[in-house]
């Protein structure tokens, strides 16, 4: 089969990364260790199953919101977009709305190399008439596009609620900073977890085949496979939990007994229930959400929701002083 025609722009954190964050993390207390080094190749396939798991429904409720207001959606944003998908993964939910919404280009933006090769070069082969571009880069930290429009308008699509990984401040710096990518008039789609009752939240990150167990344990599995680290990750208990004061599911990684992780002959003594943070998914309210978005430089244009109010998509567009 011939190679489909795609861009890829190569700005992959280094190992080094890693290791800097692992070994300040370690330290630090409460120890905690950013999410975004969940995703390797083995994190980002098991966040997929993830999205598979019965009681994960941020995944299902918002492909039911896009597949149901797809063509509102298109109508709404316009056609020959410049499309920017921040976190692409898998690509699944903007497949639901490449039909109507016939942007000229799609840049996927991913922080896992060989999952986004994969995903870009699957929508080309299967959207002939998309020019794809993808970029292995950390979003998280800034966002510089390598390839702009040369005219046509800007749109970021930021599915499965990501935007709950950052807490409400950095969340807001994060916004303000894709604006700023965007320039001004430009639109941002954007997926919100809700609150709600906090046996589903407990449920989704708890799913009985332990899959999210697996996923948080894999922080681990990289901690030792790429730093060297003598760790074993089943000595640690996968723990989530909803705190309704900031409105987040907070996951940790619970030493079973007293041990000690050691890194380069730095060692870290882990008490036996001690906790090592890895994950905040913070909910939102749909006006709680909107005024962040307004802090950050945007003003909201529509905003549709599932039947239960479980989950929101957002249309937002940078304001002109953004
Ligand atoms: C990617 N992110 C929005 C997911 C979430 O729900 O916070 C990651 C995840 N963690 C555990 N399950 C899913």
């Amino acid at each position: 089969m011939n190679e489909p025609a795609l861009r890829f722009y190569d700005e992959q954190p280094t190992l080094s990364n890693l290791r800097e964050e692992v070994l300040r993390g370690l330290a630090r207390r409460p120890r905690s260790i950013p999410p975004k080094f969940f995703y390797d190749a083995r994190g980002s396939a098991l966040f997929d199953a993830i999205c598979e798991q019965p009681e994960y429904y941020p995944t299902r409720t918002e492909m039911a919101i896009l597949a149901r207001h797809a063509a509102e959606i298109a109508a709404a944003i316009g056609p020959d977009a410049w499309l920017v998908e921040l976190g692409c993964g898998a690509s699944r939910k903007i497949r639901l709305l490449l039909e109507s919404l016939r942007p000229r280009a799609w840049l996927g933006v991913d922080i896992s190399r060989e999952f986004l090769r994969g995903a870009a070069r699957a929508l080309a082969l299967d959207y002939p008439w998309l020019e794809v571009h993808a970029l292995c880069t950390d979003f998280s930290e800034a966002l510089r596009l390598p390839v702009r429009p040369p005219d046509g308008h800007c749109v970021a699509f930021y599915p499965g609620s990501s935007i709950g990984n950052f807490d409400p401040p950095a969340a807001e710096r994060f916004l303000r900073c894709v604006a700023g990518a965007l320039g001004a008039g430009g639109l941002l789609l954007i997926g919100v977890d809700l609150r709600k009752d906090p046996a589903v939240l407990e449920a989704a990150y708890n799913d009985a085949a332990g899959v999210t167990a697996r996923f948080n344990r894999n922080l681990l599995v990289r901690i030792r496979n790429e730093l060297g680290a003598a760790v074993d990750p089943e000595a640690f208990d996968h723990r989530a939990f909803y705190d309704p004061v900031p409105g987040r599911v907070e996951m940790h990684l619970v030493s079973r007994r007293a041990q000690v992780i050691e890194i380069d002959g730095r060692r870290f003594a882990f008490e036996a229930g001690e906790s090592l943070h890895t994950e905040n998914s913070y909910k939102y309210t749909v006006p709680g959400f909107a005024a962040l978005a307004r802090r950050a430089g945007y003003r909201s244009e529509r905003v549709w929701t599932d039947e239960r109010r479980w989950f929101s998509v957002h249309l937002l567009r940078v304001d002109d002083g953004g």
